[in-house]
């Protein structure tokens, strides 16, 4: 079926009759996915900027890593086929809102929201959907927070709003993704509900991990401020003292 795939895109996809038209229709596509690719790079660096700031506050990382990708046309293809829809280059944009695809990784469950909360604030940014399975999450045990924004690219010919699809999960929960993703792929048959039972098992050790883990840091946090503002206090009672003292000599 793949191999055909090729063949099908291009004849379905309207790339005209000359060496001209196609060589025309193909630039146009690459140019589409260009468009995201740079939209992707504007999401990645206002993620970055967030980091480092919160970095230099609080001296801790609320985003762990960031993964990046734009579907590809093989992808593109398959998914506008298999929901029937028109292949041209407005309804591709139109109705796929993942093609281009941002992963966040956060070390505990409140920087996702707080991450969330950073980016989806700023006046340049549409949020176009927000879908939270961590608070619902799927039958299967998926959680991570979905969010679709949408940003200006400034381009030669002028500004283009573009969609990027943003998933933002836990190290926990990106790692019960990404092996439950490899097991579907791998399609096991056989015992296929006892392995979905087993998965959603995993999903909910997994969770209670990201809790525990939650609140442990926020107990050894609490417990570091505490010091901080105390060690901070008591500077400033020695700073006062001094100066009473110079004074009164
Ligand atoms: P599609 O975008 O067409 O998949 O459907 P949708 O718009 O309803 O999106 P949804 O928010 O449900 O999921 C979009 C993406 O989240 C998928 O492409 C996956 O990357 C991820 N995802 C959603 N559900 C699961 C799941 O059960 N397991 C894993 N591993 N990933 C999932
Ligand atoms: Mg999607």
């Amino acid at each position: 079926m793949h191999q055909n795939l090729g063949y099908e895109f291009f004849n379905r996809y309207d790339i005209g009759d000359t060496p001209d038209e196609f060589t025309d229709a193909a630039g146009k596509f690459s140019e589409m996915l260009c468009w995201y690719g740079c939209a992707i790079k504007e999401i990645r660096t206002k993620l970055e900027v967030l980091n480092e700031e919160f970095k230099a506050k609080k001296s801790r990382n609320p985003i762990e890593s960031i993964r990046t990708r734009v579907k590809s046309p093989m992808s593109i293809y398959e998914k506008m086929e298999r929901r029937g829809y028109e292949i041209t280059l407005d309804s591709i944009m139109g109705e796929l809102h993942d093609i281009a695809g941002v992963r966040v990784i956060c070390p505990f469950i409140d920087d996702i929201y707080m991450v969330s909360e950073m980016i989806t604030r700023q006046d340049d940014i549409t949020v176009l959907e927000r879908k939270d399975y961590i608070k619902h999450p799927k039958p299967n045990g998926y959680r991570s927070l979905h969010l679709v924004l949408e940003i200006p690219v400034f381009l030669s010919t002028g500004k283009r709003p573009i969609k990027v699809e943003v998933q933002i999960r836990t190290m926990a929960m990106d790692f019960w993704a990404s092996l439950e993703h490899q097991i579907h792929y791998k399609k096991f048959k056989e015992d296929k509900v006892e392995i979905v039972e087993q998965l959603l098992d995993c999903a909910t050790v997994i969770y209670e991990t990201d809790l525990k883990m939650q609140s442990i840091h926020k107990e050894l946090f609490s417990v570091k401020d505490l010091r901080k503002e105390y060690s901070v206090r008591e500077s400033e009672i020695e700073k006062k003292y001094t100066k009473v003292r110079r004074l009164s000599v």
